[in-house]
């Protein structure tokens, strides 16, 4: 169902890999709602994905850019405001990777090059970002950028493994870059902590099958899927939303404030 809540707005998608990605059903989304955007990705995942045919369905354009790269980013939103015909009304970062949870390397025996490579893929370019936007003076008033994160900023989850530190650190990020940008450009910013969602990224992340259905059982409203996501991003995006910032949301069925369910105490007790 289409509500044309986005009509007349401008964006950037990042993290768009295939039609798993939660950036993919958002720009779906966004595309149904009258939104217009350019759909950006790392060069390597613009070689092996296919991001092509999103950018046909949407009426798309593709600008490479690895969000670590503040020439990459300059590029992308002097061309974006060109290609889309003014301002940035809205700016999905959906972009996370961990080399030492790719490479299978535990928490206790970390490889710090991975670890920084990692942050600064996570969290770091979330305010790359934002400063090349702020620099640039590109974003529009009553503007609105999301960042999606995980509860492993909050509570542990063994095998997120440096995963957890990215999101805290993408967390703050979204809070310190959001009084700012609140400030200076009536910008608002905000982070959305997902249910574990079946991705490219997500099923990276070791023991994913048992830890999906674990927070299906622990969430009275079972997990949030991508499309939820989505959908929820389209409201922060809209103008009904105008005054919320610099807040984590969860969008977890729940999942986030339940102790224990009913359905995992029977597991556990004994007959
Ligand atoms: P995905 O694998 O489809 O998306 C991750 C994206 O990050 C990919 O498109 C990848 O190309 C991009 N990326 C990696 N390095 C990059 C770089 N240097 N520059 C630009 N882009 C780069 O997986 P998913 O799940 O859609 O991930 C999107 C976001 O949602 C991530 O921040 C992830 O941590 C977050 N999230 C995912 C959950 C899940 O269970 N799948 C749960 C909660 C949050």
């Amino acid at each position: 169902m289409s509500y044309n809540l986005l009509k007349g707005k401008r964006g950037i998608i990042f993290g768009a890999l295939d039609e798993n990605s939660i950036a993919w059903k958002t720009a779906v989304r966004v595309h149904e709602e009258g939104g217009t955007f350019v759909l950006t990705n790392a060069p390597i995942a613009l070689r092996m994905g296919t991001i092509k045919n999103l950018a046909e369905q949407t009426g798309s354009e593709v600008i490479p850019a690895d969000a670590t790269s503040l020439e990459d980013l300059e590029n992308l939103v002097t061309k974006s405001m060109e290609i889309l015909g003014g301002k940035i009304d809205f700016v999905l970062h959906s972009i996370g990777m961990s080399v030492n949870v790719r490479k299978g390397r535990h928490y206790t025996d970390m490889n710090y090059d991975w670890t920084t490579k990692g942050w600064d893929i996570s969290a770091v370019s979330f305010h790359k970002v934002m400063q090349t936007l702020y620099k640039a003076d590109a974003m529009s008033e009553w503007g609105s950028i999301v960042a999606l994160t995980y509860m492993a900023a909050q509570r542990t989850f063994p095998d997120y493994n440096d995963m957890a530190d990215n999101k805290s650190y993408l967390e703050s990020i979204a809070r310190s870059f959001g009084y700012f940008f609140g400030k200076e450009k009536k910008v608002r910013v905000n982070t959305i902590s997902q249910s574990p969602t079946p991705t490219t990224a997500g099923q990276g992340v070791k023991g994913f099958d048992g830890f999906i259905s674990y927070a299906e059982k622990m969430s009275p409203l079972g997990n949030a899927t991508a499309l939820d996501c989505a959908n929820y991003t389209v409201t922060l995006f809209s103008d009904l939303t105008k005054r919320v910032t610099m807040q984590n949301l969860y969008n977890d069925g729940g999942f986030s404030n339940t102790g224990v369910s009913q359905e995992v105490i029977e597991r556990f007790t004994e007959e």
